[in-house]
């Protein structure tokens, strides 16, 4: 957010106006309020309604990997007598419902130390102004006709350098409970280089008023307008997003060459599935890839996303790379890892693959926090079903694959101990019968067959070389002395 990476969130500044209408007539017989938010993701994945005001729920409230900035408009007396007392207070939350610091709802009168009292839920449009400065949050409120305060209700100190992520989103989320109220936002502007926007009063709607006791509307009625009200808060929110993150997340800007291809994935749908590939979300780090576990959105299959960050240079040929991978998304065997599809966003190429979850041969042999030995049948198996890939790929395929990185770390065991041999990302395809190319040389020391070395030539016969060292290791009693020279890498 706010930029670039590297740089920690500065400042931002909005101001809104909200109108909360309870259902019924009376002081606290509303709810269940309303938030201003940032976050990662424009859904809150489990969210509850009643006191989580839909942002979290009963298991993720307080977890750090949140990643929420809120500013609650609560309407009700908040849950386990732990904080937030006061029915009619706001308050600045950090991943969490409970408030770091919240404050009854008033306002300052003028420059004096005199104070106001205003009620959230009277129905009346409530002018809110957040600003933080990277170091301090401030919120201010007051009824709309009264121009701002001079002295903030909240003046807190606040840190969001673990909040805020590269891409945040800002929005809002309301919910209702037992209590009920519409929740409408009637104006919003937001900046994140100085003062947000002054809105022009004149020209914002007005809330509805509450159905008189006895009125002929319905709950139907209501429910509609609470949807209607909160459709207008996602345009709102959608709009913001494009206008300030556009250059984001958001687009992908796609050649043609790429629109038909049906391993495609969406860099969006990626990116929410490693949530914003999350340093918690890292299974695997080799030369210059990252590998992240993921849930798809869409699906909600897990998946293993390996991102591979290139340099522009060896982005060039690039679209012959796709179509092999394109060709890959067509391999089948029980011991290979299904290379799912592929996605390209800058300088990454991302490769999609299935989720298998025991991990990495490399890992049962060498991690001494393993907890368990594999047992000799366990390895001759693993070894058998790595040759039977290994055949499938060389000889049993339309093509020629040459997998280039035979190794125990690119071999992964399933649930069923068999090995799956994974990570086409260097794979090459030849046609049967063809000669081998020069290629650069990749591989990890140790693997590579001699010949290789010398001429540079992938074959099959250098995957049978790679395939031997990997098995002998696995036949190894005392392996310890191998421990640190696998990932090595030369490219
Ligand atoms: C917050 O309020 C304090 C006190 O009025 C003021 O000194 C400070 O500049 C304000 N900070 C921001 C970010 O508006
Ligand atoms: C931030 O605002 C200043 C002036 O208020 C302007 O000169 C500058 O270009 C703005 N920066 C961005 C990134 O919009």
């Amino acid at each position: 957010m706010f930029g670039d990476k590297s740089s920690s969130p500065s400042s931002f500044s909005s101001t809104f106006v909200l109108a909360i209408v309870p259902s019924s007539s009376g002081r606290g017989l509303g709810g269940h309020g309303l938030a201003f938010t940032l976050s990662p993701s424009k859904q809150f994945p489990g969210a509850e309604a009643g006191h989580y005001m839909g942002i979290f729920n009963s298991e993720n409230d307080e977890s750090p990997s949140n990643h929420i900035f809120a500013v609650e408009f609560d309407t009700v007396n908040g849950h386990n007598d732990r904080a937030d007392s006061d029915g009619n207070h706001v308050g600045v939350n950090l991943n969490s419902m409970y408030s770091n610091v919240s404050r009854s709802a008033y306002r300052f009168i003028g420059n004096t130390d005199q104070t106001e009292d205003m009620v959230l839920e009277s129905g009346d449009p409530i002018q809110a102004w957040i600003e933080y400065d990277g170091k301090f949050v401030n919120v201010t409120i007051s009824p709309l006709n009264i121009s701002k305060p001079s002295k903030p209700l909240i003046s807190n100190p606040i840190d969001l350098t673990h909040i805020v992520q590269t891409t945040m989103y800002a929005g809002f989320s309301a919910s209702t409970g037992q209590k009920t109220s519409s929740h409408y936002i009637l104006g919003w502007s937001f900046s994140t280089n100085g003062t947000a926007p002054m809105l022009d009063i004149s020209k914002l709607p007005t809330a509805p008023a509450r159905e008189k006791d006895g009125s002929s509307y319905d709950r139907r009625v209501i429910a509609l307008i609470a949807a209607l009200s909160t459709v207008t808060v996602l345009l709102l929110g959608i709009l913001i997003y494009f206008t300030l993150y556009k250059r984001n997340v958001g687009s992908e800007s796609l050649e043609d060459w790429e629109l038909d291809c049906p391993h495609r994935f969406r860099y969006k749908d990626l990116h929410a599935a490693t949530k914003g590939f999350k340093q918690s979300e890292i299974i695997g780090v080799g030369g210059f890839a990252v590998v992240y576990k993921g849930v798809l959105p869409t699906t909600g299959t897990e998946v293993a996303v390996k991102k591979i960050t290139q340099t522009q240079s060896s982005i060039h040929g690039l679209k012959e790379f796709v179509a092999e991978i394109e060709s890959l998304g067509r391999l089948r065997h029980k011991n290979l890892v299904y290379l799912q599809g592929w996605c390209k966003r800058k300088n990454d190429l991302l490769l999609i693959y299935d989720y298998i979850p025991n991990g990495s041969l490399y890992s049962l042999l060498f991690d001494q926090r393993q907890a368990f030995v594999l047992s000799w049948e366990q390895r001759f198996n693993i070894i058998k079903g790595i040759a039977d890939g290994l055949l499938y790929l060389h000889e049993e395929w339309e093509l020629v694959v040459v997998h280039r990185d035979v190794k125990s770390s690119n071999v992964l065991i399933d649930a069923d101990m068999n090995a799956r041999l994974g990570d086409f990302g260097l794979a090459r395809l030849y046609d049967h019968g063809t000669d081998w190319h020069t290629t650069n040389v990749v591989g990890t020391i140790g693997y590579i067959a001699p010949e290789l070395a010398r001429n540079g030539k992938a074959s099959t016969s250098s995957d049978v070389f790679a395939y031997g060292y990997c098995s002998s290791k696995s036949f190894r009693g005392e392996s310890r002395s191998i421990r640190g020279t696998s990932s090595w890498w030369i490219g």
